[in-house]
C-alpha cells in the first residue's frame, strides 16, 4: 500500500456494471482511478482510455502485480470471484467484490480466514445497504408504524433472454440466485434483523442445471417468516413488509441512483396512508465506494462485514443446491 492520501483502484475486467463504479471512484477526492485489466490487451488500451484509467493492463495477473495499486473491483462473472480475490489478497490489495461474492460458503469462509491473516479488507458490493431509500425503508420497518414485523414479501426478476450470458453459463455463476436472490435473502435478513431457524425452496432449473426461477420460504421464528420469488424470465422488484402497527409497500427496493422516489406505508387501523419520499444525492455505488476507500485511509472496517456475506451464502448455497425442481413439486 503506497503512503498517499489517495487510494488507486484497478478493476479486474472490463464489465458493463463498472459504468457504475468508474465515476465514483473518479469523482471522490481521496479515490484515483488508476488501472484497468482485462483479457484482452487491446480491449483494456481502448477502455482506459475511453475513461480516463491511468494504466491498462492485458492480464488480471499483471494489474495485480503492479505495487501501486492499494485495492481492487471485482467485476467477474461469479464463478472466478474465489480464484481472482485469493489471487489479489496474496498481492495485497483490499478488494471490493460484486455480489455474490462468490459461490459457496466454503469458499466465502477461506476468503475471510485469508484477509483477516492479511489484514485486508473484503467487502461484497450489496450497494443497495448505503443508499437513503433503504436506510428509510429500514428505520420504518423497525419503528413502531410497522410494529412486530411479522412478515417479508419480496420478488426481484430480471429478464435473461441472450444465452451468452455469465449468468447462464454453469461454472460462471449460479444462475438466478446468485444474480438477484441474494439481494432477496439479504434484504429480509437485513429489515429482519437476525438469522432464520429455516428454510425451504423450490427451483426450477434448465437443461444446463442453471437455476432460473427460485420460491424460498424463511422462518425466522413462529410469527415471522418471509416469501422470495426470483426470476430469469420475467422483470420488475416489489417487497411488503407486514407488522402488528402497519405496513410497507415498496416498488423497486433495490433502488440505487440519484433523484426522489418513494414508498407507501398504511397503518394497520386503516387510519394512517403515507407516502413517503426520499431524496438521494448520490448512488449506492458511490456511496459504497466511499466508504470502502475512507475503510483503507482510516483502517476501519467497511459498513458491511464478511461475517454478513456468510450468512447470505449458507442459505445461497442451500437453495441452488438442494432446492426441490419445481417439475417435481406434484
Ligand atoms: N451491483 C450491481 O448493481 C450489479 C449489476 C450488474 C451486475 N453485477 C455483478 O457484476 C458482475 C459482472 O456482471 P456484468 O453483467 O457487468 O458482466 P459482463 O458485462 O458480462 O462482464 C463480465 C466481464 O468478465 C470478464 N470475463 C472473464 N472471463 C470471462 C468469461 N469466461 N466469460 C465472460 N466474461 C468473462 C470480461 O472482461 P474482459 O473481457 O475485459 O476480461 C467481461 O467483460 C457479476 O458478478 C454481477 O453479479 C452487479
Amino acid at each position: 500500500m503506497t503512503q498517499s492520501k489517495k487510494v488507486d483502484w484497478g478493476i479486474l475486467s472490463t464489465a458493463k456494471i463498472n459504468r457504475a463504479v468508474i465515476p465514483a471512484i473518479k469523482n471522490f477526492e481521496y479515490s484515483t482511478l488508476y488501472g484497468i485489466a482485462s483479457r484482452d490487451e487491446k480491449k483494456a488500451t481502448a477502455y482506459a482510455a475511453e475513461h480516463g484509467f491511468e494504466k491498462s493492463f492485458g492480464s488480471y495477473q499483471k494489474l495485480l502485480d503492479d505495487p501501486n495499486i492499494d485495492a481492487v473491483y471485482i467485476s467477474l462473472p461469479n464463478g472466478l470471484h474465489y480464484e481472482w480475490i485469493l489471487k489479489a489478497l496474496d498481492r495485497g490489495k483490499h478488494v471490493l467484490c460484486e455480489k455474490s461474492i462468490t459461490t459457496r460458503e466454503d469458499e466465502i469462509r477461506e476468503i475471510n480466514r485469508v484477509a483477516g491473516e492479511k489484514k485486508l479488507w473484503v467487502m461484497e458490493g450489496f450497494m443497495y445497504r448505503y443508499h437513503p431509500f433503504f436506510q428509510k425503508v429500514l428505520q420504518y420497518a423497525r419503528s413502531d408504524r410497522v410494529g412486530e414485523i411479522q412478515n417479508i414479501q419480496i420478488s426481484r426478476a430480471a429478464w435473461q433472454r441472450n444465452p451468452q450470458d455469465i449468468r447462464l453459463q454453469p461454472g460462471l455463476g449460479p444462475g438466478v440466485m446468485g444474480d438477484v436472490g441474494c439481494y432477496c435473502l439479504n434484504f429480509c435478513r437485513t429489515i429482519m434483523g437476525f438469522e432464520p431457524l429455516s428454510w425451504d425452496a423450490h427451483v426450477r432449473y434448465n437443461e444446463r442445471g442453471v437455476d432460473m426461477e427460485a420460491l424460498i420460504r424463511l422462518i425466522f421464528s413462529p410469527q415471522k417468516t418471509a416469501q422470495i420469488f426470483c426470476s430469469f424470465t420475467t422483470n420488475g422488484s416489489f417487497a411488503s413488509i407486514i407488522g402488528t402497527n402497519g405496513r410497507l409497500n415498496i416498488v423497486e427496493p433495490f433502488w440505487v441512483r440519484e433523484g426522489e422516489r418513494e414508498f407507501l406505508y398504511f397503518s394497520d387501523d386503516g387510519q394512517k396512508q403515507e407516502r413517503v419520499k426520499v431524496a438521494a444525492s448520490k448512488t449506492g455505488h458511490a456511496l459504497e465506494i466511499e466508504d470502502f476507500t475512507m475503510a483503507i485511509l482510516e483502517n476501519r472496517p467497511p459498513y458491511l462485514p464478511l461475517d454478513d456475506s456468510i450468512d447470505n451464502l449458507t442459505i445461497l448455497q442451500d437453495v441452488v443446491e438442494n432446492g426441490k425442481p419445481l417439475s417435481d413439486a406434484g
